[in-house]
């Protein structure tokens, strides 16, 4: 598939990008910890007793950390998968079961993913929730990411399941923004969590 946008879009979305990324890593470590604790919080308001499975993420770049989350859903018996770059393409995610004995490794982004192991993948539908992170979002679902398109192109078939995982974008309060520039090819989030806020679109909810 070739995908086109005007070039004034794109570079507006990149001065966005370097502005938020700037914004988030410049909060300090207790914030980062305040903000990773009550997302974790708001989370598990949203989880119920069908919540079998979630993917989450491994913070980089000042991204809201999951440790609390995972910890917590590995208490609770909810199931955690983590992504990690597909190793064919190289531009699609693959979601793979995860435990704190589970061996991992860098990958080219330095980001620690889950060493490869076929018998750990799990796929899309089999996950009740997926967490991803963001650089921006807006007030209608509208997610801006790193600008790999990764979680773009491997949802990209993602309405087209019977059976499909609840979209929720994680993301510090200030990184919101009010209209986000949107392409063709953005898939938009069903939620929003921020600490301080959780932000509804869709009515699977
Ligand atoms: N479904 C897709 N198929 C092919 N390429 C895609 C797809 N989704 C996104 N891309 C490519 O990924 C690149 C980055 O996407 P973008 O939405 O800007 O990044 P991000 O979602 O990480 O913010 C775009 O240049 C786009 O061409
Ligand atoms: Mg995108």
């Amino acid at each position: 598939m070739t995908i086109n946008a005007p070039r004034s879009a794109l570079t507006s979305r990149q001065q966005l990008r370097k502005a938020l990324r700037e914004r988030r890593r410049a909060l300090s470590d207790t914030a980062q910890q305040h903000a990773a604790t009550a997302v974790c919080q708001q989370l598990f308001t949203m989880f119920t007793s069908q919540t079998r499975r979630v993917a989450g993420y491994l913070a980089n770049d000042g991204e809201i950390m999951l440790g609390p989350t995972l910890a917590a859903c590995h208490q609770q018996t909810i199931a955690v998968s983590l992504p990690l770059l597909h190793p064919f393409t190289g531009k699609h995610l693959l979601f793979q079961n995860y435990t704190p004995t589970t061996p991992m490794t860098a990958n080219r982004f330095g980001i620690h993913e889950p060493e490869l192991n076929s018998t750990q993948i799990r796929l899309l539908h089999e996950h009740d929730m997926l967490l991803m992170p963001l650089v921006g979002f807006d007030a209608r679902g509208n997610r801006l990411g790193m600008g790999g398109g990764f979680y773009d192109r491997t949802l990209a078939h993602v309405y087209r399941l019977k059976r499909r995982p609840l979209l929720v974008g994680i993301a510090h309060d200030c990184q919101q923004v009010d209209t986000l520039p949107v392409q063709s090819w953005d898939i938009p989030l069903d939620c929003i969590v921020t600490p301080g806020q959780i932000i509804t679109l869709s009515l699977n909810i």
